[in-house]
């Protein structure tokens, strides 16, 4: 049963924040702020604030955020529903119930996993035990799995046979189908989805089974994995197997290894570095970062060579920086994964993980290691290679380092160099933060100020803003949700998950900002990206475009009048007019 939508709203209406968080915490007011010890990581300067008029909260240091009746949940451990009836008792609010979706999911996520644990147990038992199982067992021992192992991360057998397990659990239909266990076939009959297959259970991070990944036996017909298809309680962009035994080791470590398969993790625990998780069958997310950074803040990607060299560099970079995690790299020998080196030389995985590197500098040194740098020809081949690896960081600051090594290396000049770091292909970025130093700062780029102003002062924004202005993809998205929403809270209804979160951040900070300089910034810095690109694209035509430099002219001339306190105003609807009118031609 779920409780009304508008009683939620009128518990929430009716509920003190900043008098129930008091409750777990000292608060401390500042400015129109609530400050204080965030409940939800361990820190010694306040980093936790609310915003009590909007009803909603945000930690600087772990990110953490949400609305009243998510803070209840999290520092009460209850669920969606138990966190509302305990506030409408506070608040003396009857609360009516209907079969809406929240309480429909509740107890549909419950049957779902009763179902998938019984399974597991199933499977387990049956590797454990039963008779046909024994070429499975012979399999993993002959790969160094003991019973110990099995038991451990409780590894299954899927009989070969096709409806083996749903003969056992007996399965409503919609159960067997929303957990992917199994399926109803042609001739209405369930049937099983796994059949001769070891069985990898995969859990959420407080240890509820939501999928299987199923390996086959060598020598059998198939692909070498089968997994289980996406369902209500299994998303496999945000899954990563193994946390829910990684985590305690991950936490004191500081430190998460990220490999690409279950046998990897398995082979990390048993090299003794019980603090490796796996993606399920897909590439690292941006949804896989969002869950990580609540655990560590360094991210080891454990990844045979070449494919951590392919890995998809400006997204990392990018995660990095919003997430606020390092990510690195650690080398094993080439060709083979961890699960391979675990079985032969367990102590080369610790060393691999102790001396990982920094993302790019892994990539620099995989572009000169493969190079010929005794020939000028070489090391001008290879710095050219690398410079372009490189050039994919956003931080300038980190690039020039870089920059230093490459030229040391291949012994040209660092400022020849300087050139392969076009400055108009560049994105402009919010203040340097260096991999090596993640920590929680307030960035204040003309695009943060603006979203500020829209969110506490939106009269004074309203009628220049707009989508166009914000070059960075997570600004933009915010800005959007923003703009076509009437309040705050459907803002962040509306918006992804990372932009929800910017949003709740952006809730709790104060702004003073003048509107008419942030305005003017942003719109410079747009109006200059479309001029470098019309500069460009004129330098690359094969003849002059009569039309362009009167352009051109404008622009400079009014960009320039952006910077003046007279004609700032003025000259920044213009040049928001001319961007909105012309968008379509240069973006
Ligand atoms: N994978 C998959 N489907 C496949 C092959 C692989 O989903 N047909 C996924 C699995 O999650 C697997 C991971 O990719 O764990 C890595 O694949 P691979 O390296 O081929 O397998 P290993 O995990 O190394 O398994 P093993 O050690 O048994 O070879
Ligand atoms: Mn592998």
């Amino acid at each position: 049963m779920g409780i009304v939508d508008e009683d939620v709203a009128k518990v929430k209406a009716a509920t003190d924040f900043v008098q129930i968080a008091s409750e777990h915490i000292a608060l401390r007011k500042s400015g129109r702020r609530w400050q204080g010890l965030c409940p939800f990581h361990a820190e010694k300067t306040p980093s936790f604030s609310i915003n009590a008029e909007e009803g909603l909260y945000y930690c600087f240091g772990c990110q953490a955020s949400g609305d009243i009746i998510k803070f209840v949940r999290e520092v009460d451990h209850l669920d969606f529903v138990e966190a509302v009836e305990r506030l409408a008792a506070r608040a003396g609010i009857q609360l009516r119930y209907d079969d809406a979706a929240e309480g429909k999911d509740r107890t549909r996520r419950t049957r779902l996993i009763e179902a998938m644990e019984k399974a597991v147990d199933w499977y387990h038992d049956r590797l454990l035990s039963s008779a046909d199982a024994a070429a499975a067992r012979g399999y993993l021992r002959s790969r160094g799995y003991d019973g110990d192992v099995v038991r451990r991360f409780k590894i299954g057998w899927a009989p070969d046979d096709w409806d083996a397990l749903c003969k056992a659990l007996h399965l409503p239909e919609d159960v067997l189908k929303d957990t992917g266990l199994g399926f109803m076939n042609r001739r209405g009959r369930q049937q099983d989805s796994f059949r001769a297959r070891i069985m990898f259970p995969i859990f959420d991070p407080s240890g509820k089974p939501v999928a299987f990944g199923g390996r086959i036996l060598p020598g059998a017909d198939g692909p070498k994995y089968k997994n289980s298809p996406e369902t209500p309680i299994y998303s496999k962009s945000r899954t990563l197997y193994a946390l829910n035994w990684a985590k305690d080791d991950v936490v004191r470590a500081g430190e998460v290894v990220v490999c690409e398969g279950y046998t990897d993790v398995i082979g990390f625990f048993g090299a003794d570095v019980p603090r490796a998780v796996a993606t399920c069958g897909t590439a690292l997310a941006e949804e896989h970062f969002r869950t990580l950074k609540n655990f560590a803040r360094r991210i080891v990607l454990a990844y045979d060579a070449d494919a951590a060299g392919q890995a998809a560099a400006e997204r990392f970079y990018e995660w990095e920086r919003r997430y606020e995690v390092d990510v690195a790299v650690a080398a094993l020998p080439p060709g083979q994964d961890p699960g391979d080196v675990a079985r032969t030389d367990p102590p080369a995985l610790q060393k691999a993980v102790a001396e990982a590197k920094p993302f790019l500098a892994f990539r620099v040194e995989r572009v000169l290691g493969k190079a010929a740098l005794g020939a000028p020809e070489g090391r001008a081949r290879a710095a050219e290679a690398a410079m372009a690896v490189v050039a994919e960081h956003p931080n300038e600051l980190v690039r020039d380092q870089y920059l230093m090594q490459v030229a040391d290396r291949c012994r040209i000049d660092p400022d020849r160099l300087r050139e392969f770091l076009d400055p108009t292909r560049k994105r402009a970025r919010p203040a340097p933060s260096g991999p090596s130093t993640p920590r929680p700062r307030r960035s204040d780029t003309p695009e943060i100020e603006a979203l500020r102003l829209a969110i506490h002062r939106p009269e004074a924004v309203a009628d220049v803003l707009v989508e166009l202005l914000f070059e960075d993809d997570l600004h933009r998205s915010a800005f959007v949700a923003l703009a076509s929403s009437s309040t705050l809270a459907e803002a962040i209804e509306r918006a992804d998950a990372a932009a929800a979160e910017l949003l709740h951040r952006l809730a709790v900070e104060d702004t003073d900002a003048e509107a008419d300089d942030v305005v003017a910034l942003l719109v410079s810095a747009a109006a200059q990206r479309v001029l470098r690109q019309l500069e460009a694209d004129a330098r690359a035509a094969p003849e002059l475009s009569p039309e362009l430099s009167p352009i051109t002219g404008w622009l400079k001339l009014t960009i320039e009048q952006t910077r003046e306190p007279l004609t700032r105003v003025e000259a920044s609807k213009g040049l928001v007019a001319w961007l909105v009118e012309n968008s379509q031609g240069v973006a």
